[in-house]
């Protein structure tokens, strides 16, 4: 679907980043990703908000970090701000179930459950993280990690989807950043390429070509279907 196509669909209501919290078996629908993958060596999360993406990777024995502004502060008002950002975000789920395509969560009762338990696991590894090695806050443009520390890089619902508050300049920033904390040979993941109104991100093919002389830039299918449009995700591996 095309971006004017998308214009009669409702936009998500949302102001300010929300903090949302994925699991782990989402995150490897969305980003097409295997085990072989994320054993290839560390793997970063950037704007990994309340996702347990990071903890169940750490409960399967693989070295795994997340970064993100949100982990700044008081660890369980960083939790109890996650929990209250589900049920709002479920609330508007459920406002806008005629958008949506279901096929995958089944219902929003079983969208909302799946949440649920990935919050769950995110705050029990958060609390035992005491000095912020796994959960790193951090804001992009700038993360505070070494050259080429990490074989895979994923960014889930952040990149693009806000386009409205972050510019084009901001995007080749981050993407410079993203690029320099991975390894050579290493990839970054990208996902979705669409605005909160569901048109596709219109920088995309700009970042593609921005990002060509370091990075082979692909659009491989997404495999989570869920939101009205459907939307690659965008895979760099760095040269
Ligand atoms: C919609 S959530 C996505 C959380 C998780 N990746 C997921 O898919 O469930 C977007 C996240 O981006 C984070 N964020 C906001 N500004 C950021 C920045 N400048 N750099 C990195 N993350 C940022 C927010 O704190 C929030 O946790």
């Amino acid at each position: 679907m095309n971006a004017f196509e998308s214009q009669n669909l409702p936009a998500y209501p949302q102001i300010g980043v929300a903090s949302t919290c994925r699991s782990y078996r989402e995150y490897m629908d969305m980003f097409g990703l295997n085990e072989a993958d994320l054993r290839g060596g560390p793997v970063l999360d950037v704007a990994g908000g309340a996702s347990s993406f990071t903890a169940e990777l750490h409960g399967m024995g693989l070295d795994a970090t997340a970064a993100d502004p949100f982990y700044e502060g008081d660890r369980e008002a960083v939790i109890a701000a996650a929990a209250e950002e589900l049920s709002v975000s479920s609330l508007k789920v459920e406002a806008l179930r005629d958008v949506y395509d279901w096929s995958y969560y089944g219902t929003p009762e079983r969208h909302r459950t799946m949440r649920e338990k990935a919050l769950a696991r995110f705050a029990a590894d958060f609390r035992k993280d005491i000095g912020g090695s796994r959960y790193v806050a951090a804001a992009l443009p700038e993360l505070p990690f070494a050259d080429g520390a990490f074989r895979t890089v994923l960014c889930s619902h952040f990149l693009f989807l806000y386009g409205d508050r972050f510019d084009e300049r901001f995007h080749q920033e981050a993407l410079d950043e993203m690029l320099r904390v991975t390894a050579s040979g290493g990839e970054i993941r990208i996902y979705p390429l669409v605005t909160l109104k569901w048109d596709i991100s219109p920088i995309i093919q700009n970042i593609m070509e921005y990002v060509r002389d370091r990075a082979e830039p692909f659009l491989v299918p997404g495999k989570l279907p869920f939101i009205p449009v459907a939307s690659e995700v965008l895979l760099l591996r760095k040269r």
